[in-house]
């Protein structure tokens, strides 16, 4: 895994642009797997301000979304497409029938889950944008899911719960369960970029990269890939 320690969160999101950029521009038709949280964020800003500066274009980029809570309307504003849209897609000149992300709303979740797994092997993605959970998730894959897993349904942590609380009126308000890309699908991508800010963070960090390869922390997968890159803060970086 290469490992890029940097000062900010600014300069972290910054480098992180760099690598998509490059994605971007070597293949105009790429497939970018995408996170949502606030870890990304400034990378989609770097990506907006170059579109909007340099044209840089998204019209044959393709897009695949990590996760989705279950339950939500597209309409609302907790959902991660909502965030998507707000945070990148309106601001870019991607067509929206090229993004995807699961259906939080899917009446028949297994069928939806089947429908994500075959989405993914159509759209071989170039490059994946994570986040990490304070506890070593990656997606919604949480401490314990199998290696070989494949878009599912999850009852998401107290811990996840907690965490995220932070974005809605009141902890009883965030779902109780999400879809998600499994650890197989993660690592199916050609590369991958994952993203750490804060001392919150690195406890999972050094789980990510210094830590057993186990189960019991999701992201330790990712030491196997032969194509990791993580860029964090040196807060998130403060115990390699
Ligand atoms: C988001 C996702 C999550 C987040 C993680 C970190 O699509 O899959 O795994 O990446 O929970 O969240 P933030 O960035 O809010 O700290």
């Amino acid at each position: 895994m290469k490992v890029i320690v940097v000062k900010t969160y600014d300069e972290m999101s910054r480098e992180a642009f760099s690598v998509m950029k490059e994605v971007v521009t070597a293949n105009p038709r790429a497939v970018l797997g995408l996170a949502t949280g606030s870890t990304p964020i400034g990378l989609y800003q770097n990506m907006i301000a170059d579109h909007e500066k340099n044209g840089t274009s998204y019209r044959g980029i393709s897009t695949v979304n990590l996760d989705e809570y279950a339950g939500l309307d597209v309409t609302s504003d907790q959902s991660y497409i909502y965030f998507m849209r707000h945070n990148l897609f309106d601001h870019i000149d991607v067509k929206p029938e090229n993004t995807h992300i699961e259906n939080g709303k899917a009446a028949d979740r297994q069928a939806e889950c089947d429908r994500y797994n075959a989405l993914l092997e159509e759209l071989p993605r170039d490059i994946q944008v994570l986040g990490i959970g304070s506890n070593g998730h990656i997606a919604f894959n949480e401490p314990g899911t199998p290696f070989g897993s494949v878009t599912h349904i999850v009852d998401l942590t107290e811990s996840t719960i907690k965490d995220n609380s932070r974005m809605f009126a009141s902890i009883d308000e965030v779902p109780r369960q999400a879809f998600t890309m499994g650890l197989k699908n993660i690592m199916n991508a050609k590369k991958i970029l994952i993203l750490a800010n804060g001392a919150n963070k690195a406890k999972a960090v050094y789980g990510l990269v210094r830590g057993e390869v186990t189960e019991k922390v999701p992201a330790s997968i990712l030491q196997l890939h032969p194509d990791c890159t993580l860029i964090c803060d040196e807060a998130a970086a403060s115990l390699l």
